[in-house]
């Protein structure tokens, strides 16, 4: 414990000196002549306690308490006023500047001593406080950051069951709908060059038709079964059906397609049989490549700029980090397109790495996703585009894929009317040599 002695006088400085010392108080004692040096220790070195005398040249005590006072950190330093019985308006005044107690002079050991040791017991009670409360904080703190933690752990295990969930859900229903689909595909297919062969040879008995009704027949019958026909052609609106039954073919492949493609990306959102098929790749080829694939869809109206840094190798599963950069791109280049806008879009695709992670970015300055979406864009089957056009699964596989099979992050950050940026974080796992 430092106690500081503050007093003009030198007698008063040694008396109050040695009834600390005669006391036996555990403390280091200091001792400045004048206000200015009193400043000076205080300033350089922990005080506990200081002992200061009112009236003095220069810097009086009443100036020193003020500065005391003034530093947050000398705020709970118990400040004893040296004081004679005269002096009763500047003590009223210290009181009001912040002393915890006074001593009268001359000084009388016994009061002396009483005054000193409840200070220090003010000091200690004080400065256990003081630690208490940082601890307090220091816990409180942990425990923000624990909860934080917990409900980030929260989040991604509801997220892993849920996509558990769905995962098994839809490699059976994959499996049941992809036998029907074969038949349906090739019956179609077949289907189709029957229906080509049927309008060819229609197109001849409707040729051959016209060609007899231009003829004088004679026979009953024959004109009989003409007139039937040309009946029936009207009846059963042959024309139609006959332009008609293109399209219909054309429009049942589409679909097909489009189940076929739902039906890939279920199944592989429920593959495991490639699941562990890591290897080391340059992350910017593979941005490369599903750049090739994406170009098409965005020519014309969205440009597409790159910022691509060197990278070091990393370990990861090139189909799958292809199928979210795809995604995601995907996602980019519809967003745009869906604005419907005159002037063009921009996609910027930018990687870069630092100690732990490989990071790409994909910002696209499309329409944005409002806020009270945005939670719910990773979860299954979540979509806001017309039925038919999105299955919703092309984040929520993303997210499996980055977070739970590559222990990456997956991040996105939007603001409606601006644009939308996605993060992919791949942690760095350098190759064993
Ligand atoms: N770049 C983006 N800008 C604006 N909205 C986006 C963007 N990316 C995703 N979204 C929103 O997130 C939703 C979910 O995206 P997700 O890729 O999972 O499914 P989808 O694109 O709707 O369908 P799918 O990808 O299965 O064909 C989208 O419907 C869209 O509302
Ligand atoms: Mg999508």
């Amino acid at each position: 414990m430092n106690i500081l002695i503050v007093d003009d006088t030198k007698f008063n400085l040694e008396y109050a000196k040695n009834i600390l010392i005669e006391n036996k108080i555990n403390c280091h004692i200091l001792l400045a002549n004048s206000g200015k040096k009193a400043l000076n220790l205080l300033a350089a070195q922990t005080i506990d306690i200081v002992i200061l005398d009112i009236v003095m040249p220069e810097i009086d005590g009443l100036e020193v308490l003020k500065e005391i006072r003034k530093d947050e950190k000398h705020h709970n330093i118990p400040v004893i006023m040296f004081t004679s019985l005269t002096d009763k308006q500047a003590l009223k005044k210290s009181f009001e500047y912040g002393a915890t107690d006074f001593i009268n002079k001359p000084i009388e050991p016994i009061e002396f001593i009483s005054r000193v040791k409840s200070a220090i017991s003010i000091r200690n009670y004080a400065l256990y406080l003081n630690e208490t409360l940082d601890t307090i904080k220091e816990q409180n703190q942990e425990l923000l950051s624990l909860n934080k933690k917990l409900q980030e752990t929260q989040f991604y295990l509801v997220q892993k069951e849920k996509l558990v969930a769905i995962g098994q859900l839809a490699a059976g229903v994959a499996h049941e709908i992809n036998n029907p689909i074969g038949y349906v595909s090739s019956n179609t297919e077949t289907l189709s060059k029957y229906i080509h062969k049927i309008k060819t040879a229609i197109d001849q008995y409707r040729k051959l038709l016209d060609c007899l009704s231009d003829t004088d027949i004679q026979s009953k019958e024959v004109q009989n079964h003409m007139k039937e026909l040309y009946s029936l052609k009207k009846k059963l609106h042959l024309d139609f059906i006959m332009t008609d039954i293109d399209s219909l073919i054309d429009d049942s492949f589409k679909g097909l397609e489009k189940i076929t493609k739902i039906v890939q990306s279920l199944r592989n959102f429920a593959r495991h049989d490639l699941e562990n098929d890591f290897n080391y790749y340059d992350f910017n080829d593979l941005v490369e490549e599903t750049l090739l694939l994406i170009k098409n869809e965005a020519k014309y109206i969205i440009d597409i700029e790159k910022d691509l840094k060197d990278l070091p190798l990393t370990s990861c599963n090139r189909t799958q980090i292809g199928q979210v950069l795809l995604n995601i791109m995907v996602n980019a280049v519809q967003a745009i397109k869906s604005q419907s806008r005159e002037e063009q879009g921009l996609i910027t695709i930018s990687t870069f790495s630092n100690e732990n992670y490989v990071v790409c970015e994909i910002i696209d300055d499309g329409p944005g996703i409002p806020k009270d979406i945005i939670d719910k864009i990773f979860n299954p089957f979540f979509t806001t585009k017309e039925v038919g056009s999105g299955t919703g699964l092309g984040l929520s596989i993303s997210y499996d894929i980055i977070v739970n099979k590559h222990s990456g992050e997956l991040l996105v950050s939007s603001e409606v009317d601006q644009g939308t940026t996605f993060t992919i974080k791949l942690p760095i796992k350098k190759m064993s040599s």
